[in-house]
């Protein structure tokens, strides 16, 4: 395994895997302290592709002022000593004056699916996602990349990116991997307390029960929503940011459910720290389980 640092360096190293051995490349974005939810993206990547790249970058151009970019965990000795295991061939892991030198001042925006949810939450934040995807995958040119359902909305953007910019890169979307609790596995757990840890589970089980309403025949989103919020407003240490409802690969509004796929996303604050989750209602193809599950987009 080679760490390369430069995106000079990355380009031509992925231009020869391409040109002269003609194997297969599959592409990992992360911001890097690793956990089993990243993991389930490489080990599919490995199963995939013939060469698998992880990106390990904690984008600046997607945090807003004031939110967690200096404290955003980071340990590139252990995530490396983690993706030896998995035999991973590089990893990239650019600094931010690599990625966005002096002068720096394109920027990729996906209209409308980066408005909602997390968009309306984090003013810009799809901006920095898709600029530095696009980037990624200029630089690595990858056959395959692999992204996470646990960011519905981010996958959305990416996808949409593209099929509308014309990238010739499949987009692949993995199913959420969870603690045993339930709760969405994310960098951001590190952030709770013992007692925070203990309650955020009510996340999952919130979602679980609209899940089961939805199947036993409720169809109001209203209903759902409610639903949600008064099981996690049961647990004093979350605060609600946004439940809604969602149709799954629009994210326009949904009032009454139907045959479409909608996605039901919360976003839920305990203490400072906010996470986020969903689960998609309504499709036999989407499912919420286990990483083996693949759902190709
Ligand atoms: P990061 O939060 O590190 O996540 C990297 C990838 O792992 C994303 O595609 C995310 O959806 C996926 N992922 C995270 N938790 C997961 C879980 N519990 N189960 C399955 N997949 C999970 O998302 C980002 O970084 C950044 O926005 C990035 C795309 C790298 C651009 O900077």
């Amino acid at each position: 395994m080679e760490i390369i640092n430069r995106r000079k360096r990355m380009s031509s190293v992925a231009r020869k895997i391409r040109r002269e051995q003609d194997r297969t490349i599959g592409l990992v974005p992360t911001m890097g302290a690793l956990h089993e939810g990243h993991l389930s993206l490489v080990r599919e990547a490995r199963r995939m592709c013939d060469v698998v790249v992880v990106s390990v970058f904690v984008n600046p151009t997607q945090f807003g002022p004031g939110e967690d970019f200096e404290h955003y965990p980071r340990d590139l000795t252990k995530d490396t000593a983690v993706l030896t295991d998995y035999n991973v061939d590089y990893i990239f892991a650019p600094t931010a004056e690599e990625i966005y030198p002096r002068g720096f001042s394109t920027y990729v925006t996906v209209e409308g699916l980066s408005d909602p949810m997390e968009g309306t939450a984090r003013p810009g934040h799809f901006r920095g996602v898709a600029t530095i995807v696009c980037i990624l995958l200029n630089v690595v040119r990858p056959d395959f990349a692999f992204f996470g359902q646990k960011d519905a909305q981010q996958s959305l953007v990416i996808k949409r990116m593209v099929r509308d910019l014309a990238f010739d890169t499949e987009i692949i979307v993995l199913p959420t991997v969870r603690e045993d609790s339930g709760l969405a596995m994310s960098s951001r757990n590190l952030y709770l307390n013992a007692e925070e840890q203990h309650a955020a589970p009510v996340i999952h089980r919130a979602l679980a029960k609209a899940k089961e309403a939805f199947k036993e025949g409720e169809r109001s989103a209203n209903r759902l929503v409610e639903l949600v919020r008064s099981t996690i407003e049961a647990e004093p240490r979350a605060r609600i940011d946004y439940v809604n409802v969602s149709d799954a690969e629009t994210l326009e509004r949904i009032d009454r459910l139907d045959d479409r796929p909608a996605v039901m996303a919360v976003a839920v604050y305990f203490g400072k720290t906010r996470l986020i989750d969903n689960t998609i209602l309504n499709s036999a193809k989407k499912k919420d389980v286990a990483p083996a599950n693949l759902t190709r987009a």
